[in-house]
């Protein structure tokens, strides 16, 4: 228990090192020519990135059979939304200074964007519905069925990198690379769940039948 506690804790202060590296680079003049460009592109890198960790956890856990990983999920889905909303604020405030005629013309003109929004629209009710007594109020499986738009999520982060990056798509293919493991594994487990229970709903006698059939 307490050596999760301490886990989570050198997790959190991880978490935090992509924004105090921004910070400190902007407070020692290190943002380059164009700060915002630099910005935005590190918190959407860090959603993506803490989007694929959060859906790495299950396959890790199961895998490995190291359980207690679980404990840690929610805190990095948590981060994953955070730095979602940086990214997001970094559009509206530092890139268009609120100007909201300028953001719709933005979202008709580039549809990677409203493909980004849509993914980060889709996080709120998962940041809303992490906690303990969220899951008892929704039922577990309501909440199950709620936090797998997780999925979308990840895979609208994809085709928002992917659609945003005009040359080199190596890096945007290679996250997106890794979605499909993650989903694949899923995947994997979900057929071979549903062939065990037809298995199970297959009684001794009904096979019987079947074999005499
Ligand atoms: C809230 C809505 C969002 C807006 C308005 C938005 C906007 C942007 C913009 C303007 C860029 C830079 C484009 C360029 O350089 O031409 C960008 C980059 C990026 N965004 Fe978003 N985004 C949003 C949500 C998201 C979400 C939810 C994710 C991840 C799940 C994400 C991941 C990324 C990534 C990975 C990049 C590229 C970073 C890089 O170049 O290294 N964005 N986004």
């Amino acid at each position: 228990m307490n050596r999760l506690r301490l886990i989570k804790f050198v997790l959190f202060l991880a978490a935090l090192l992509p924004l105090g590296r921004l910070g400190w680079k902007a407070l020692h003049g290190g943002l380059g020519a164009n700060p915002i460009e630099v910005i935005t592109h590190s918190t959407g890198d860090w959603t993506l990135i803490l989007v694929l960790t959060t859906l790495s956890i299950t396959p890790l856990r199961q895998l490995t059979r190291q359980y207690w990983l679980i404990g840690l999920r929610r805190m990095i889905g948590l981060f994953a939304f955070f730095y979602g909303t940086l990214h997001f604020l970094t559009y509206i405030v530092l890139d268009k200074f609120f100007d909201v005629h300028e953001m719709l013309k933005d979202i008709g003109k580039r549809p990677f964007i409203t493909v980004g929004f849509s993914a980060f629209v889709l996080m709120i009710p998962l940041a809303l519905t992490s906690t303990a007594s969220s899951i008892r109020r929704l039922g577990g499986k309501n909440w199950q069925r709620l936090h797998r738009l997780i999925y979308l999520t990840a895979i609208l982060g994809v085709v928002h990198y992917l659609w945003l990056v005009k040359a080199d798509k190596r890096k945007p293919l290679e996250y997106g690379a890794v979605l499909a493991v993650l989903l694949l594994y899923r995947v994997v487990i979900w057929a071979s769940e549903r062939r065990k229970r037809s298995a199970i709903r297959v009684t001794p006698r009904n096979s019987a039948e079947a074999t005499e059939a």
